[in-house]
């Protein structure tokens, strides 16, 4: 059922189609460098991008603009302890900064971390304490089309053989990515979590949950784990993350806010690492790179990220955006995460090979056909992996409604209609980081 209503709305415009096609040429097909005014639907990321409330924007006027000890950090700590259960909050200015001061506390040169899925910013931030970043996704993560309920979980049949291989003492970091963002916004169980937890121990590693999307994950559980049918969201959330040593969030997502992040964990001296680490790239551990206004309303936000209605809203309005796409005959990743729907670009276009970029070749059509924005997540952002053809289609919080959906699922049902006419691209220009080359990176049509 629908749980808001809009006060205050912004203008969008569809740009012409010559607009569109000049725009895209003089982005180099690569959508993150198109102009936000020149999109009409856009689904690049959830990140940051949700309406906040009137109860959030409130919160901002009363923000506690003071150096140290402001009253707005003092409402985060008390939101995260009673929504995540953890009673102490090193805030950072959003997620990768939260990674950033965690993860250059607990990995060393040499080390390996494993993870259900990381997702690119953690695997770069992994990789940038020269540790190496490995992935142990269950089998059927990548089965586009079963109805697994919990296809984002950890395997530990995967886990145990790169231990076996390495060596325990070089594995000092185990983290599980709630919901797996890099696994179609895929869910993991609480039972797989306590599993997790035990083959920490087990390897003497530090468990870390990102917490990103917790609150998504919270709901699917309700829905889909036995256990805790007709828990309370607050309740299996609390259960799920007192698991973990630590977590990092990203207030952008399930903090819905515009801004914000940070590390939490109930351990002293993991704590002070943190914050020691946060004074020199956060800023002062009561505010973290953030303002006072944007620590009160990413407070207000957790408390609203676990309300039943909020979760139950946000669940089933991707699920009836992945309906609309498949009822007009667009290939999906089923069944749908909590924060997009991914479209199988490899079916949608299979006359195009990995080398073609077949998920970059409909990100460009579904702008150029319907001023849509989303996000290629196959062999352009992830070079060196074997993964699906995925385009996300991410689903901003409280944004878009009905009409907008339409539209994206008429836009690509066109494309698919005149997908032989489809070009490959190929790419003219990319840094010299390659993890991260999706999003700078220049392309042309072959
Ligand atoms: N971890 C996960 C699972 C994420 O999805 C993200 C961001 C981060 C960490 C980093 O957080 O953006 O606040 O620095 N994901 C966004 C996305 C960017 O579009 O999926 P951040």
């Amino acid at each position: 059922m629908v749980a808001y209503k809009s006060k205050v709305v912004e203008r969008i415009r569809l740009p012409s189609r010559d607009r569109r096609e000049r725009a895209l040429a003089e982005a180099g097909y690569n959508v993150f460098d198109l102009d936000a005014e020149d999109v009409f639907v856009d689904l690049l990321t959830d990140s940051g991008t949700g309406a906040m409330s009137d109860a959030q924007w409130a919160a901002l006027v009363r923000g506690d603009e003071s150096y140290a000890g402001s009253r707005s950090f003092a409402d985060l700590e008390s939101a995260v302890r009673d929504v995540m259960g953890f009673e102490r909050v090193v805030p950072t200015h959003q997620g990768r900064g939260a990674e950033n001061v965690l993860y250059g506390a607990l990995l060393e040169e040499g080390d390996v971390a494993l993870n259900n899925t990381h997702f690119d910013t953690t695997r770069a931030h992994v990789a940038n304490q020269g540790a190496d970043p490995v992935d142990c996704p269950v089998e059927g993560a990548h089965d586009l089309t079963s109805d697994e309920p919990f296809k984002g979980n950890f395997s530990l049949e995967r886990a145990r053989s790169v231990v076996d291989e390495v060596g325990a003492e070089r594995v000092p970091l185990v983290i599980l990515t709630i919901t797996n963002n890099s696994t179609a916004g895929q869910p993991v169980s609480v039972e797989n979590t306590r599993q997790v937890r035990a083959f920490a121990d087990e390897i003497g590693a530090t468990f870390v949950i990102d917490a990103c999307r917790f609150a998504e994950n919270a709901g699917f559980v309700r829905r889909r784990e036995d256990e805790f049918a007709g828990c309370d969201i607050d309740e299996i959330a609390r259960e799920q993350l007192s698991h973990a040593d630590a977590i990092v969030m990203s207030g952008k997502k399930d903090g819905l806010a515009n801004a914000g992040g940070f590390v939490a964990t109930d351990h002293e001296a993991l704590f002070e690492r943190c914050k020691q680490r946060a004074i020199l790239y956060e800023g002062f551990p009561t505010y973290g790179g953030m303002s006072g206004r944007d620590l009160a309303a990413m407070a207000t936000g957790l408390r609203e990220a676990v309300e039943a209605a909020y979760v139950a809203d946000r669940l089933d309005g991707v699920r009836a955006f992945a309906d609309l796409l498949e009822d007009a005959g667009v290939p999906i990743y089923t069944p749908p995460g909590g924060h997009a729907v991914y479209l199988d670009a490899g079916a949608a276009l299979p006359h195009l090979s990995a080398d073609e970029f077949p998920g970059q070749a409909l990100v460009c059509e579904l702008y150029r056909e319907g001023g849509v924005r989303g996000v290629e997540l196959g062999s352009f952002a992830f070079p060196d992996t074997d993964r699906p053809e995925l385009v996300r289609l991410a689903v901003p919080r409280r944004t878009y409604h009905t009409e907008h959906f339409e539209h994206v699922a008429e836009t690509a049902a066109t494309v698919l209609e005149k997908r032989e006419a489809v070009d490959g691209l190929e790419i003219t220009s990319e840094p010299e980081n390659r993890e991260l080359r999706h999003f700078t990176a220049s392309l042309e049509p072959i």
